[in-house]
């Protein structure tokens, strides 16, 4: 970890007063941006393809059409606002997510999005007078990183990279049975585009304690944790919650709670020192949710993540090995429907050695950590270079309206993903057109 003091440089050579109006112009925007979907509590509720996404979209579109960027869609709604410098060299992405989870905060993604935009705006105002570039810049907001309308998560950029076909995705319903096809026309963002793309590049926030806990400004995520989530079906048979005796009963309400505790208790047995195993149920169904009937059934998603391959097989199979007994246990049915698995896996070392380079250039703290949270460079960084940086979150607090990035740590990550982006578009990452 380097300890240089936190004084930075200016990655574009920009002098004080000029620094000052590019920090006062992205905190502007930043805040411009959170009003869409903004709630009582301080976040923003914009789940992908509603009217509060939509709005976002729109703003960000002339945010940097005004900016002389040209946005254009792909057939799964992923905005891309393209920036040439050069005609007809390849294309440097960088990019996240202006999707939010419901009641979520106002940094998770959208802070990615609103800061690359800015790091391209002011490199090409440093670029102006030097030699041409060896790439052009994208910005992408990828459509539904989260996950909480439609799932799987990270829905835009697998379409992208080629792991779910878009007729699928396309097709895929929300619980009132409104297709991602139908919610995407609704906002009109949505279009036929294509890009190909040399190299990705993503900053976002942390989503937990350790450069808060060692004092770092910058994380250079080395890789990503394995994550395992399944969706259940528990089947059991509805019944008056007086009249019908214990005996008798199916309840599939119970099945689903023995499967949520198991859950718990397998990340209790399986972490290790070296190894933590996470697991949790975040989305829980009960039909018909009724106060005097025995539940007939209940959705749930079940999420494992360990660092490590084999613990998380180990753990996987142990939630497996306890559904029978669960079954038993109940007497209910249960089923397993679709899957989102991503391995534990390194993101790009030169990549990792480039960042850390801006960021001693610049005097910023920094520190390698592995990201537990899924993002669009998950899926990205097994088809391209890909660079993912981190900023803090103050306690850790994420998928909550009370998530909080300090000003100056989203402004230190503005400077470096500008001075990383410099070195990238300048053929120091992958080789240029
Ligand atoms: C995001 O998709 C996550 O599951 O962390
Ligand atoms: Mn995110
Ligand atoms: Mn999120």
């Amino acid at each position: 970890m380097s300890t240089t003091d936190s004084t930075t440089a200016s990655p574009d050579g920009m002098d004080s007063t000029e620094r000052d109006e590019a920090a006062r112009a992205f905190l502007a925007d930043f805040r411009s941006m959170s009003t869409f979907g903004a709630t009582t509590g301080g976040g923003v509720d914009r789940q992908a393809g509603t009217a509060a996404d939509g709005q976002t979209r729109n703003w960000f579109r002339g945010l940097v059409e005004g900016h002389g960027f040209e946005v254009r869609y792909d057939a799964v709604g992923n905005q891309f606002a393209l920036l040439e410098l050069v005609p007809g060299v390849p294309y440097v992405a960088m990019g996240s997510h202006l999707d939010s989870q419901p009641l979520g905060g106002r940094f998770d993604g959208a802070y990615g999005v609103l800061a690359a935009a800015h790091a391209a705006i002011r490199l090409r105002a440093a670029l102006a007078d030097a030699s041409a570039p060896a790439f052009n810049i994208a910005v992408i907001n990828w459509f539904n990183e989260e996950g909480c309308r439609f799932k799987p998560s990270m829905m835009g950029s697998a379409v992208f990279t080629g792991k779910l076909p878009v007729e699928q995705v396309l097709a895929t319903t929300d619980p009132r049975g409104t297709t991602v096809r139908e919610a995407l026309e609704s906002i009109g963002t949505v279009g036929d585009f294509g890009l190909e793309v040399a190299a990705y590049l993503e900053i976002h926030i942390e989503q937990g304690r350790s450069l808060e806990d060692h004092g770092l400004s910058i994380g250079l995520v080395e890789s990503t944790w394995g994550a395992n989530k399944y969706e259940f079906v528990v089947h059991g048979e509805q019944a008056h919650t007086g009249a019908t005796v214990i005996a008798d009963r199916h309840d599939a309400l119970l099945g689903a709670s023995l499967l949520v505790a198991a859950a718990r208790e397998i990340a209790d047995e399986f972490s290790t020192d070296e190894h933590a195993v996470i697991t949790s149920c975040g989305e829980f169904t009960v039909f018909p949710n009724s106060p005097v009937v025995v539940a007939s059934r209940v959705d749930l998603l079940v999420d494992l993540r360990s660092t490590d391959h084999d613990v998380l097989a180990a753990a996987d199979a142990e939630l497996h090995r306890r559904v029978a007994a669960i079954e038993e246990r109940a007497d209910v049915s249960i089923e397993r429907g679709a899957e989102h698995i991503w391995a534990s896996k390194a993101y790009d070392a030169s990549g990792m050695a480039l960042a850390a380079a801006a960021a001693e250039e610049l005097g910023l703290t920094y520190g390698t950590v592995r990201t537990l949270a899924g993002h669009d460079s998950t899926n990205m960084k097994d088809i391209v270079p890909t660079i993912m940086l981190f900023v803090p979150s103050v306690d850790g607090i994420s998928h909550n309206e009370k998530e909080l990035t300090r000003d100056e740590d989203m402004l230190a990550g503005v400077d470096l993903l500008t001075e990383v982006l410099r070195r990238v578009v300048g053929g120091d990452f992958v080789a240029g057109g």
